[in-house]
This record gives structure tokens, sequence and C-alpha cells, in this order.
């Protein structure tokens, strides 16, 4: 594998790639690698001739100084990882490569823009669709690779390629569990044992409430989960919300919706963990 920490010298490799006439496959990733993240990648590897990760923990997506500071780094980790699934590309650059000076785009996802992380994270999704640009205008992978875990990211990056017309197809990516049900995350590490032990219970949540969908009206459903999550003292819950599946809108009733998601944002102790489940 090789390692890169500036554009130049990366855009350099690449265009002898894609004059050898290979396609690309982009995994952004801000590291601390796990199952979730390799799995993309071996579907990227798959589908393309070449698989090119990002690692950079990019520090305008974070709203809160704490979350920044405390996001695992573990280059050296990553970088085995990366080898051992065969990646042939690892662009991990620091801060001033990315942003030599502020960048001061602004980005308007209408009504992605309004629920959820974006009413929860001001200013998250506009420094992931900075980044995310910056990124595929350095790389310009065929493809690239995103996990439902984030599907609200996920609606915001499409939602861009289209607004900028980008070049690149979005592959969307199932969620990946551990055994116990909790999604994957690279903030799971800093969980205490005792919190890794409750976690699981919002997967198990979900997995109830998607079968109360006949029995209960979507407001009594959100109104349900928030109820079942709320019983457990540790979990500190920002949002419970069903939406559909488009613009994540919420909606009243059943025949409203064409798909519907069942999201939920909790804090466990100082982690903020997320997770949905598809109710149809
Ligand atoms: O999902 C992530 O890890 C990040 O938001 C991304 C897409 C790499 C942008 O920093």
């Amino acid at each position: 594998m090789k390692t890169f920490s500036t554009i130049k010298a990366l855009r350099e490799a690449l265009s002898t790639v894609r004059n050898a006439g290979n396609t690309i496959g982009f995994v952004p990733t801000m590291g601390a690698l796990h199952e979730g993240h390799l799995d993309l990648m071996r579907r990227a590897l798959k589908e393309n001739d070449c698989l090119v990760v990002s690692i950079f923990v990019n520090p305008i997506q974070f709203n809160n100084k704490e979350d920044l500071e405390k996001y695992p780094r573990v280059l050296e980790a990553d970088s085995k990882m990366l080898e051992s699934i065969g990646c042939q590309y690892l662009f991990a650059p620091d801060a001033n490569e990315i942003y030599p000076e502020p960048d001061k785009s602004e980005y308007d996802f209408g009504l992605l823009s309004e629920v959820m992380e974006a009413a929860f994270r001001p200013g998250h999704f506009n420094g992931v669709a900075i980044v995310v640009r910056k990124l595929f205008e350095i790389v310009e992978p065929e493809t690239a690779y995103f996990g439902e875990k984030d599907f609200q990211q996920l609606a915001v990056i499409k939602q861009l390629v289209k607004m900028l017309e980008m070049p690149v197809k979005i592959i969307p990516c199932s969620i990946v569990r551990e055994t116990d049900g909790l999604a994957m995350s690279s903030r799971n590490v800093r969980l205490t044992s005792h919190e890794r032990q409750l976690a699981p219970n919002i997967y198990m949540t979900l997995q109830k409430a998607i079968k109360l969908r006949n029995v209960l009206s979507p407001e009594e459903l959100r109104r349900w989960t928030r109820e079942q999550l709320e019983a457990i003292p540790e979990f500190n819950i920002d949002y419970v919300e069903i939406a559909e599946d488009q613009q994540l809108q919420p909606f009243q009733h059943w025949n409203d919706a064409s798909g519907a998601i069942l999201f939920v944002a909790l804090f466990l102790g100082k982690v903020r963990l997320i997770d949905n489940v598809r109710i149809f």
C-alpha cells in the first residue's frame, strides 16, 4: 500500500492509475477503522480496479470540542488493517493540507438541513459537505462508498453530488453490527464496559419497534420507542424519529410514505450513538 500526505503526490499517483485505464473506488473515513469500514472497502475492491481510502479527522464537522479531541486517532493500526485487505492507496493528510485557508462554502440541503442530525449538530453537514467535495475533487473516483448508519449523511452527500453535478456514483452499504446488535462505530471504543453492556438495548428496541408497525400509528411508535429507551437511565436521548426515506421528513400516517426509517440518537455517558432501522 502506498501512503500519501500531500494532494500533489496523491494526484500524480492516481493519474497514472487512471491513464492505465483503471477504475477507482473511494472510501473516505476519519480512521479508527472497524469491520464496518472494512465491509465498504471490500465491496469497493470487488467493484473497482483500485481502492483509495482517506483518513482525515475533519475538524470543521465537529460541533463539540471534546468529541473532536477524543476522537480516536490510530493511524498505524489503521494502516495495518488496510494492508491486510489489499488497499492500494491511503491518503492521510493533515488539516493544513486540506484547509490551507478556511473554506467558507455554504450549502443548502433544503429539508434535509432541518431535521435530526442537522438540527442537533448545527454546521455538521456543511463541514461534511466541504470535506467530501474536496476529497472527491482530489481523488476523482468513479464510485464512493458510505454506510447507512449515517443515513442522513448519505442523503446529504447524494444531494451534494447532484447539486454540484459531480461525476461520482454513491454506493450505500448496510449497517454492520456487533454480534449483540450494536451498530459498529469508531466511537464505541470510548464506552465504559458498563455502557458497552447497555448499548445493545438500542438495536433491541428498534427491532421490537418494527414489529409494532401494524398496531401503532407513527406517532405512537415514536412515543413507544422513546419510552423504552428512556427506561434505561444511562440513555440521554437527542431524538427518536420516524421519517420517510428520501427527504427524511416526519409523517403522520403510514400511507403518507413509500419507505420509512426509524432513527435514534442518544448519549450514553459521554459518547453519542446513532442507529436506524428500516420499518418498510
Ligand atoms: O462518515 C465519516 O466518517 C465522515 O463524516 C466522512 C464522510 C469521512 C467525512 O469526514
